[in-house]
């Protein structure tokens, strides 16, 4: 840590870095004007790191949370990168984030809350803050499919393709390590991607810092296997967040919250009983279809079971048919589309980076010069062990509307410990963090 805090310095009093750090950056780079973080991509700065290895390699597999095949997990939080654990407590301590009870369940709070204050806004019963997206233009439909990549996801792609149609996929991080193929796809489909967590969990029951793990560690799997791409945009699974989550998203992370204005249910078709019917849906979608065209239609779906899937390949003549524009949602729901640093999911990403990382870069990996394997590790691996509970599978990547339970408490969580995570990846991170704080 100590060369690279040298390379570091003499990297700041290069001319360079001089000057041109200067708060005009925030508004040409298209953060919001409320964006906590005074300068320039720092919400990249908690992902920085200059390889990206091949998807699937063992390298990448090395970087993410260990796998739990048992089920999914919050990533251990005692493993957190330092850049998400400082960028929390400077938003916590800048009074950014409410301090607002777990709820027992989505829309329950202790103490008599109600999920309905405007304190705590809980969106699982409907509650929509100010900047929580959920209409999209007049006329137009927004695509979007929750819970991927699953082994539908390639009958999707394959029709959208057919169709000539793109849309947003709001993809969970342990689904991508149980289907890297599936992911494989939607990577080379060209397609729009977005956090929906690591676990699937109701996140209003868990921790500020379960929490940041949930989001960092999905928005890292797609920043990991883009080429850098900062996913702008989130769904909470379930539908469920309230104040403190949606601060937790945006002061630390840069995510802007996107929920839906019409809901198929179309996650229960293969729960027992469902919550929904394939004509059912089909009779509502006629409905949406023929209605109004103004706000535009931002509806609910998922590329979970062949029946979700089979449910909107029906409806979609009928999109078409009623003369809806079809858009991918993170395209309508911000122009600028789903990453904060590129215009789309070819292309170039935005160059700009924190620090030069010829020489200090992630070392362990590439074996060229450094050693970051030793420096890095004291900052961010903890003791092994969590405190989170496990879920079936099927519990992961079934609990996807409303109305579902997730998170039971019952099993403690195997130990981790056997599990090396990629120390030089998140040396690069600490080296951001580092950086970050010094401008
Ligand atoms: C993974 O997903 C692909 C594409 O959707 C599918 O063809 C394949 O069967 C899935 N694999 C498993 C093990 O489910
Ligand atoms: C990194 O440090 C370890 C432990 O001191 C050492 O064994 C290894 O050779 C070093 N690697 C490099 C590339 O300097
Ligand atoms: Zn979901």
């Amino acid at each position: 840590m100590l060369a690279a805090l040298t390379l570091l310095l003499l990297h700041l009093l290069s001319p360079a870095h001089a000057h041109g750090h200067d708060h005009d950056h925030i508004a040409r780079n298209g953060l919001p004007d409320t964006w906590f973080q005074p300068r320039d991509h720092a919400v990249r700065a908690l992902f920085a790191r200059d390889d990206f290895p091949a998807v699937g390699s063992d390298a990448w597999t090395a970087s993410l949370p260990p796998f739990t095949p048992d089920g999914s997990q919050t990533p251990d939080i005692t493993k957190l990168p330092q850049a998400w654990v400082d960028a929390y407590n400077a938003a916590k301590a800048a009074g950014k984030i409410p301090s607002i009870p777990q709820s027992t369940t989505g829309g329950q709070y202790p103490n008599g809350l109600k999920a309905d204050s405007p304190d705590i806004c809980s969106s699982y019963i409907r509650c929509r803050a100010p900047e929580d997206h959920f209409n999209v233009p007049s006329g137009t439909l927004a695509l979007n499919f929750d819970d991927g990549p699953t082994e539908f996801t390639g009958q999707l792609l394959d029709f959208l393709k057919t169709n000539n149609a793109i849309a947003t996929h709001f993809v969970i991080g342990y689904s991508i390590q149980q289907n890297v193929s599936a992911w494989q796809l939607l990577l080379n489909s060209g397609h729009d991607l977005a956090v929906h967590t690591w676990s699937h969990r109701q996140l209003t029951t868990q921790t500020d810092m379960e929490v940041v793990s949930e989001l960092g560690w999905s928005m890292n799997i797609i920043y990991l296997s883009t080429g850098g791409r900062v996913p702008r945009f989130w769904r909470p699974p379930t539908g469920d967040a309230d104040n403190r989550i949606r601060a937790i998203a945006k002061y630390v992370f840069g995510l802007e919250m996107v929920v839906w204005n019409q809901d198929t249910e179309d996650w229960s078709l293969t729960e027992t009983p469902p919550e929904t019917t394939t004509d059912k849906i089909a009779s509502q979608m006629n409905t949406w279809l023929n209605g109004p065209k103004d706000p535009g239609l931002m509806i609910l779906e998922h590329e979970l079971s062949a029946q979700s899937v089979g449910a909107f390949m029906a409806a979609f003549p009928l999109m078409k048919s009623t003369g809806w524009n079809v858009q991918s949602a993170a395209r309508l729901v911000n122009t600028d589309g789903a990453y904060r640093n590129s215009a789309g999911p070819t292309g170039s990403v935005t160059a700009a980076k924190l620090l030069d990382f010829a020489g200090t870069g992630p070392s362990g990996t590439t074996g060229s010069t450094g050693n970051a394997t030793t420096s890095g590790s004291a900052s961010v691996v903890g003791p092994s062990g969590s405190a989170s509970a496990t879920k079936s599978q099927s519990t992961a990547s079934g609990a996807s509307g409303a109305g579902s339970a997730t998170g039971s408490s019952s099993s403690p969580a195997p130990s981790s410990g056997a599990t090396r995570l990629d120390i030089a990846g998140f040396n690069a991170m600490v080296l951001g963090a580092v950086a970050y704080m010094m401008f």
